[in-house]
């Protein structure tokens, strides 16, 4: 068996081997705010969230935001809203109020008729709409769509429920299937928002399919959310 293939060609000196690129490590991905390592458990056994400013902030029925916790750059959006009033809902975090704009220019632009229906939401706020809705359906149902206080990422200001005509205004299932709906569904990733609550991710997220829930997580994580059709629990899964 000849070695040839191993000799030298020439006197020359040869260059140190280089490494192969198989043999190289993958580019490590950046270290996400890992749902694992973003709560301790308190006293009672509750675990509280503690990345209360990031944009991958996840509140759900495993995760709870502290009851004082309200976002310090709330500002009102300039988008439609089906109301006049000058209400706490009608507030997001400041680059997510921004980036709502952004969207529901472009949504326009494209002949969409969009309004923005609840934003941000106090604990206190949030005490009071759960606790009606657990009056009229019970709480186990009322759970299915509705949060209990300190679960509800519309504490978080990152959230914005929005609506059209076409269903009335209202925050129902139908609304995916509207022309807005489908449009957002779509696109709303390319301004940094994703529909939180997929349907089919129900056992995941803890919630009924609702298109009309848009969370704002910023562009580069909402694109790669999207692509991968998967909701935020999973995104932030470690591997
Ligand atoms: N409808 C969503 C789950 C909330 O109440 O926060
Ligand atoms: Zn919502």
């Amino acid at each position: 068996m000849s070695n040839e293939q191993t000799k030298p060609k020439t006197d020359e000196p040869q260059e140190e081997p280089k490494e192969q690129p198989n043999e190289e490590q993958p580019a490590q991905q950046a270290d996400l705010p890992w749902l694992e390592e973003t709560v301790t458990v308190a006293g009672d056994g509750k675990a509280v969230v503690q990345n209360l400013e990031d944009l991958l902030i996840v509140a759900n029925k495993e995760r709870n935001l502290p009851a004082d916790y309200e976002p310090k750059d709330l500002v009102t959006p300039n988008v439609p809203f089906p109301f006049k009033e000058d209400l706490p809902k009608k507030k997001l975090r400041k680059e997510a109020a921004l980036s709502l704009e952004v969207l529901f220019k472009a949504a326009e632009d494209k002949g969409m008729n969009l309004l923005a229906q609840s934003g941000y939401r106090s604990y206190d706020t949030q005490v009071s709409i759960f606790a009606y809705n657990a009056e009229q359906k019970g709480e186990e149902v009322a759970n299915k769509t509705s949060s209990k206080p300190g679960q509800s990422e519309h504490q978080t200001g990152l959230s914005m429920d929005v609506t059209s005509p076409e269903v009335n205004y209202e925050l129902v299932e139908a609304f995916g299937e509207t022309k807005e709906g489908k449009w957002l569904a779509e696109n709303a990733h390319k301004y940094g928002f994703i529909i939180r609550y997929l349907k089919g991710k129900e056992e995941i997220t803890g919630y009924k399919y609702e298109p009309w829930h848009l969370r704002y997580v910023g562009v580069e994580h909402a694109k790669k959310i999207h692509e991968q059709g998967i909701v935020l629990e999973e995104y932030l899964q470690k591997p």
